[in-house]
């Protein structure tokens, strides 16, 4: 059977691929955002700087700290990628969220296996990076590749998961490919992107590694799946995997988090605590409004925790690196963490 050997989780924020001295950029998006979750209230950015005022946040925006944390988040990178080469794997699972890159309104499923033999993997169009706010459009080159290209899917494993994850009670979307479609793009979205081009260099020295993207809607109302859901549907892709009839030997991968717009280092460190104990308890007590916003994308590490809970590897926080960008608490805390043999 196939064996899960290797775990991952990795932030994906733009800041992870922007200048400190541009971070500003992402600030002006949040100056303009009306509705902030957090705590599970919901502030406007205004109201936010009142109600953390005394965090004295000046001090976590000022640029020596900035450029600190971008150090930390650039070796923390490289760390990650090379432990991912390292690994030898055959097949790396990866849990993300798409955010309007190719699931739109029309169709958005809660949850999704991406079934084909090849994973679309291309540059973004001009007419998208133009809509883009600046902050974005300045990092997206971590997501994509520079020419268009397709990565090896994992065919097989995802429909022997699909089969299984529908045995347990999981009614998944399947999707063997995107089309071309308006105000959509026809390649994977940015929480597998990040993976493939910063982190995995598009694959070039894995030639034969296998992709398997497993879409979860965290991000958009009004069907998430809440965290039970997602952590017992990570539990049942873990089961897929052990029992499908390969020696293949599997990585799985948790994109995005932790905590953002609005940075909560409280909320975070007690939900990667949770992790790396196992504490399920934990995890499922927290509220639903806790999980929104880019922090709802926690709930791919919670997938990523359920598939490696019947493993024995353990998770390490390699680091955890709150990057604020505002006198509201606004920013991306970044989390890299691996699951490995103890
Ligand atoms: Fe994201």
């Amino acid at each position: 059977m196939a064996e899960i050997v290797f775990g991952i989780g990795c932030s994906h924020s733009p800041l992870l691929a922007t200048k400190p001295e541009d971070w500003d950029l992402r600030a002006q998006d949040d100056r303009k955002n009306p509705a902030h979750p957090f705590r599970g209230k919901v502030y406007s950015f205004q109201e936010l700087e009142q109600l953390r005022k005394a965090e004295n946040l000046s001090e976590q925006i000022k640029m020596d700290v900035r450029r600190q944390r971008d150090a930390r988040n650039q070796e923390r990178l490289a760390q990650l990628s090379q432990k991912i080469k390292s690994a030898k794997l055959d097949v790396l699972v990866v849990f993300g969220d798409d955010q309007h890159e190719v699931l739109l309104n029309d169709n958005m499923p809660a949850f999704m296996v991406f079934t084909g033999k090849d994973v679309p993997f291309k540059p973004t169009s001009q007419e998208r990076l133009a809509a883009m706010s600046e902050g974005v459009r300045v990092a997206n080159w971590a997501r994509v590749p520079e020419r268009e290209m397709s990565l090896r899917g994992a065919p097989e494993l995802a429909t022997h998961v699909v089969k299984a994850a529908v045995g347990d009670g999981f009614d998944v979307a399947v999707s063997e490919r995107f089309l071309d479609r308006e105000k959509a793009e026809s390649g994977i979205g940015h929480a597998f992107g990040f993976y493939y081009h910063r982190l995995m260099n598009d694959l070039v020295d894995m030639p034969k590694l296998q992709t398997l993207p497993i879409l979860i809607n965290t991000f958009f109302p009004p069907n998430q799946p809440p965290v039970r859901r997602v952590l017992e549907f990570g539990r049942a892709v873990g089961r897929a995997i052990r029992s499908w009839p390969s020696k293949a030997r599997v990585g799985i991968a948790a994109s995005g988090g932790f905590s953002h717009f609005v940075i909560d280092e409280e909320l975070d460190r007690r939900l990667l605590k949770a992790i790396e104990q196992r504490d399920f308890a934990t995890l499922l007590a927290e509220p639903e409004t806790h999980y929104q916003s880019g922090t709802s994308e926690i709930k791919n590490w919670i997938a990523a925790a359920g598939a490696l809970d019947g493993t024995d590897l353990k998770f390490e926080l390699i680091d955890y690196v709150p990057c604020y960008r505002s006198t509201a608490g606004t920013g991306n805390a970044m989390a890299f963490g691996l699951w490995q043999a103890a």
